[in-house]
């Protein structure tokens, strides 16, 4: 995710999350990009792509144009018919990835665009040297919680009135080790039946972060 996208990731997360939305502004994102122990990801595709497809079309996008190009040089021209249609962030902290948020536009969402971002996070994660992942996800909120038990997240405790709108409680979810080789053996499972499903090949990792 670079600065640019910041706007359209400010309208997918307000979206996503209406009703926790003020909190997150254009300047606090701002401040994340900057800041070296938050990493975002953005999902993108060409404007107007999905309007001439079917549904069926819809499984084949190249959303993944820019992933794991994580650190683009800032005189990039922008693209502008570019659309983020999803976005993913964590804060690493200590050797744990937290994620903050991963969110995708409603319109594109069923099509494996949040899967692949939950993927590009444990894969940058790793990179980063994480070993665990942790988040918080809301109670009633099954289809988030069934993409985290599919990539291996175990409940490990529940924060009781955690949401301000409406007192619900979250569930806290981690996956404990991401580096052994147990769960590395079924992430690469999860990833290649990913990418076969939905004709994916992500990006290499081109340029690593320097912090
Ligand atoms: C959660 C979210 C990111 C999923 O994104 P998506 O692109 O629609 O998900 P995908 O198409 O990649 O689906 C991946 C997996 O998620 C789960 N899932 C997604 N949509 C689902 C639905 N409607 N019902 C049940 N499970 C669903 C399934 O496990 C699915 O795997 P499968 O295809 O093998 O069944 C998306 O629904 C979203 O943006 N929700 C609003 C924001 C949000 O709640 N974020 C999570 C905060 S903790």
């Amino acid at each position: 995710m670079k600065e640019g996208d910041i706007a359209q990731v400010a309208e997918i997360d307000r979206e996503a999350f209406s009703s926790e939305w003020m909190s997150r502004s254009y300047a606090s994102y701002k401040r994340d990009l900057d800041n070296p122990l938050a990493s975002y990801i953005a999902a993108c595709m060409k404007k107007g792509f999905i309007s001439k497809l079917n549904q069926d079309d819809a499984q084949q996008l190249p959303w993944f144009k820019r992933l794991f190009d994580f650190n683009p040089p800032q005189n990039e021209e922008r693209d502008t018919t570019e659309c983020i249609i999803g976005f993913a962030g964590f804060w690493l902290m200590l050797k744990e990835a937290h994620i903050i948020s991963i969110a995708v536009r409603s319109d594109y969402r069923r099509i494996g665009v949040g899967e692949g971002l939950l993927i590009s996070t444990i894969e940058l994660a790793t990179h980063l040297n994480a070993t665990a992942v942790i988040l918080e996800v809301r109670a009633s909120n099954e289809i988030a919680q069934a993409l985290y038990k599919k990539y291996g997240f175990q409940l490990v405790g529940r924060r009781h009135n955690y949401y301000l709108d409406n007192g619900e409680d979250a569930l806290l979810m981690k996956i404990d080790n991401i580096t052994s080789a147990p769960f590395q053996a079924c992430f690469q499972q999860l990833k290649n039946l990913h990418v076969r499903k939905h004709s994916i090949v992500p990006r290499q990792l081109l340029r690593p972060r320097v912090n």
